[in-house]
């Protein structure tokens, strides 16, 4: 179900650039970019904490190091810089000592 919605919100706001915090395997990232070449446009930008994700995709920007990081969120600026403000962002990353959902979107993007 989040994928259709996902894909509704792509459709409707054609994002330039998706920011994704939680790659993992990235599934979600290539689901994304996917989505983005059907649209023509846009680039999908995301960061993880661990290197696990073997997934390449001319659309995915892939970053090493935690979003809450000030050097990882400054090389994610400089990366989406000189763009029209990325109209959609998501959170996907998981608090692993809480276990619940958390927002750990940089706030200076
Ligand atoms: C549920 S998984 C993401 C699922 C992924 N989007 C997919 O397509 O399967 C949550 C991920 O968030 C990452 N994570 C947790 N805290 C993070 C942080 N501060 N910065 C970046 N990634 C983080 C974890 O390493 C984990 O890979």
């Amino acid at each position: 179900m989040d994928l259709l919605i996902f894909q509704e919100i792509l459709c409707e706001t054609r994002p330039l650039v998706i920011i994704e915090t939680g790659t993992a395997a990235g599934g979600s990232a290539f689901f994304f970019a996917s989505l983005l070449d059907l649209l023509g446009t846009g680039e999908v930008v995301t960061v993880d904490i661990v290197d696990e994700c073997h997934v390449r995709h001319p659309r995915i920007t892939r970053f090493i190091g935690s979003s809450t990081d000030p050097d990882v969120v400054e090389q994610i600026r400089v990366r989406v810089h000189g763009r029209p403000w990325s109209s959609l962002i998501l959170a996907t990353a998981k608090s692993m000592s809480s276990g619940k959902w958390s927002c750990t979107v940089p706030s200076s993007l």
